[in-house]
């Protein structure tokens, strides 16, 4: 599968890498197009899967991951449009006021997932995921021995099939948590998660992980 990353950031080099250790294929598009090249022949050279690296023309992937802050990610699958039609798109943010780091910036009755939802062209699923787990330990696949769980949200069962599948591909544990209005509380979780790590020292090298 191919799979078309926005953002060739630190969760561009993340989930990058776990797509590519799963044997898929990685389009990494973003403005400067130098560090996308960069990036995609870096992750070429670690997995299994391919990768490329360019400017934002054309989305090729079946699943589309905006790995940008939450700011840009609306304005984003806009200016996308139609491109974007059909495909799985993956929302990752999380909307934290950096500011004040004391809240998310997102209306109390939505989310990232759910305003990205209301952006994309009519019967495009979105897919909230990744939003727990940080850019490190996803380069890493793991955190003390334990594979990752990424947390999935959404509304279409094909497509947060499809997401899952990349995950276990690339060596994590896919959780299916529920409806798209379950990112709300993915997204309060990643905003505890980020708030923790200044407070106990862990330099975002923690996991969220359900054991039983
Ligand atoms: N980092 C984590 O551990 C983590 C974990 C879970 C979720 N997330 C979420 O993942 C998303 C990406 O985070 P990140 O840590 O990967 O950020 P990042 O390292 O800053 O990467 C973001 C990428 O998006 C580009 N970008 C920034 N503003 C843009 C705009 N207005 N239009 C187009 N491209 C733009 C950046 O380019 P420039 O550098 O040129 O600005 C950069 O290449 C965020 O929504 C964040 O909440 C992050």
């Amino acid at each position: 599968m191919l799979v078309t990353i926005i953002g060739a950031g630190m969760m561009g080099r993340g989930i990058g890498t776990r797509v590519v250790a799963g044997g898929n294929e990685v389009e990494l598009l973003d403005a400067d197009v130098e560090k996308a090249r960069v990036l995609a022949s870096e992750l070429a050279g670690q997995g299994a899967g391919g990768a490329t690296g360019g400017t934002g023309g054309r989305v090729g992937g079946d699943v589309v991951v905006f790995a940008l802050p939450y700011g840009a990610v609306v304005e984003a699958a806009r200016q996308y449009g139609e491109q974007l039609a059909g495909k799985v798109v993956v929302d990752i943010a999380n909307p934290v006021d950096f500011e004040t780091m004391d809240a998310l910036v997102t209306p109390p009755d939505s989310s990232s997932a759910e305003e990205l939802a209301k952006a994309v062209p009519e019967r495009t699923p979105v897919v909230k995921a990744f939003n727990t787990t940080f850019a490190n330990t996803l380069v890493d696949g793991e955190v003390d021995g334990q594979r990752l769980d990424v947390l999935i949200a959404g509304d279409d069962d094909q497509a947060k099939n499809a997401v899952g599948r990349l995950v276990e591909a690339g060596g994590l544990r896919a959780i299916d948590v529920g409806p798209l209005r379950r990112a709300r509380q993915l997204e309060q979780l990643g905003f505890l998660h980020i708030s923790l790590q200044h407070r106990l020292d862990w330099g975002f090298r923690s996991a969220v992980k359900f054991l039983r």
